[in-house]
């Protein structure tokens, strides 16, 4: 296995899905992460009913979302140009006085933590719980890409040419961090940026970008636009002025990206189908409390959830299993995240096709554990489901739903676990439990995933820790991993520069 880190001393290589674990850097002595909201306090859970009571009717982020709008391709392409020329500034400025905006701007992400559950509750459907560590998430990308920016003007034998115009295209599922931190990686290297806000969670990352400004990145470097034609997000993306996309979101829109501009430089992570498999020699309460958390957190609507388990030998027999899975899962409070009790949120909008089909329909061999069911006036809100007997080959083994429903498999030892868990077009996350260091070895040399968790849950990367990026069609035209030490690297071209002597 190639390790892909420390090594800024080179253009990063484009490699065709490496096993690219990149190993954290020994830490720089500024970047350490910053801590959640401690919800066992009670003035915490105070300040957290407050911020949810504000959710229902807060209209922070509004004023930059109506101006933010793009009405017609001329502006549009007025603001490429505009972004590109005030770039020009922003990268002479130097790494330094980036880093330290970067800085103020962790600081300012921090100080409208309430504002910013607000709307994650209010748009998203987001948990306290749920956002709370989002929101820590961007403040640690602020802080963390603030340092890797210094140390690439410290590579010998090459010069780093930074990118001069991103687009950063987020997802509404992590509708706060994931901008975040593809925008600050972007501005941390000295590009100009637009962002096109995802339609269902504009408001979230309009107060993101209210924060940058305030911090003291400047409005024409980092511009905000929300587009509601199709037509014109082709403009952009397809624009030859824009030198790179940042993607995050599903893989047949990196397809789709590819084919308006096949050249386009792209930096997507797309995709997953995920699987914790748990083994006889596991710590049950554990894998099950992890397994729910990965399973159900946000309603299963992240790229990284747990879609499926797959269970190992005896584990499969064990009524134990069932009976811990199916308690935990049924005791989650579901409901509209404005209620503190709440445990599990809506999904993002009312479920069709696929979705629908996965919350609905049994395939061959399959029977439910726990029937999804709608509940409430508000055709969002579903009760988690489990499905168990899912075959290989079955519709559920393979496909990607983004909901809260979890399969169970059962295989006959390690090996078919680890078949069935690579049988997949996507490779983003995979956990194992297992308190047995040879099937844990065995598993980690076999499974085909980006990120992989031992004894953890799959979902939740922490930055520095745990570099996120996937593999097969979870990443499209890059093996970078967010977070992680040579993530700006690939925000550029190098050039070679002779040896310091
Ligand atoms: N970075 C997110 C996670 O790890 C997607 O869950």
């Amino acid at each position: 296995a190639s390790v892909d880190a420390l090594d800024t001393s080179l253009p990063a290589p484009h490699r065709v899905q490496d096993r690219s674990t990149e190993v954290p850097t020994p830490s720089t002595g500024t970047f350490t992460n910053t801590p959640d909201t401690d919800p066992s306090i009670e003035a915490n859970r105070a300040w957290a009913r407050l911020a949810l009571s504000r959710s229902a009717y807060t209209q922070v982020g509004a004023e930059t979302v109506r101006t933010g709008a793009v009405p017609g391709p001329a502006s549009l392409e007025t603001i490429i140009h505009d972004t590109r020329d005030a770039a020009a500034l922003w990268q002479a400025r130097g790494s330094e006085v980036r880093a330290w905006i970067l800085h103020q701007a962790a600081s300012a992400i921090g100080a409208r933590r309430g504002d910013l559950v607000s709307v994650m509750a209010a748009e998203a459907g987001k948990t306290v719980a749920e956002s709370d560590v989002e929101v820590s998430e961007a403040v640690d990308f602020a802080n963390y890409y603030a340092e890797a920016a210094r140390r690439l003007d410290a590579v010998d034998g090459a010069e780093f040419v930074p990118d001069r115009l991103t687009v950063v295209t987020p997802p509404w599922n992590f509708p706060v961090a994931i901008p975040a931190g593809s925008v600050l990686a972007a501005l941390a290297v000295g590009s100009g940026v637009i962002i096109k806000a995802a339609p269902q969670t504009r408001r979230c990352a309009a107060v993101m970008v209210e924060a940058l400004w305030q911090a003291g990145v400047p409005r024409d470097v980092l511009r905000y636009v929300t587009i509601d034609e199709g037509g014109l997000s082709q403009t952009l993306v397809s624009h030859p002025s824009v030198d790179r996309v940042i993607l995050t979101g599903g893989w047949e829109t990196a397809r789709l990206f590819r084919s308006w501009r096949p050249d386009l430089p792209l930096l997507a992570e797309t995709s997953g189908k995920n699987a914790i498999v748990i083994t006889p020699s596991a710590d049950l309460d554990l894998a099950v409390a992890d397994l729910v958390k990965s399973a159900f957190g946000h309603a299963g609507q992240k790229c990284s959830a747990a879609s499926l388990a797959i269970v190992v030998g005896s584990v499969a027999e064990s009524e134990r299993f069932r009976r811990q899975l199916v308690d935990a899962v049924s005791s989650l409070t579901v409901g509209h995240p404005a209620d503190p009790e709440v445990s599990m949120g809506p999904v993002i909008e009312p479920p069709r096709g696929k979705l629908l089909q996965g919350l609905t329909e049994l395939d061959e061999g399959e029977t439910w554990l726990l029937e999804p069911r709608r509940i409430g006036s508000d055709d969002r809100v579903w009760t988690p489901g489990i499905r168990a007997g899912v075959r290989p080959g079955n519709t559920f083994h393979t496909t990607e739903y983004f909901g809260p429903v979890l399969g169970v498999m059962h295989a006959a030892d390690l090996d078919e676990a680890i078949a069935w868990q690579n049988a997949t077009d996507y490779g983003l996350t995979a956990g194992i439990h297992s308190l047995d260091a040879d099937e844990v070895a065995a598993w980690i040399d076999a499974v085909e995933a980006g990120n992989l968790y031992v004894n953890r849950g799959i979902t939740g990367a922490i930055v520095q820790r745990q570099p996120f990026g996937g593999w097969k069609r979870s990443s499209v035209g890059t093996t970078a991993k967010a977070g992680g030490p040579s993530y700006l690297t690939h925000l550029g071209t190098w050039k070679p520069r002779p040896l310091r002597a």
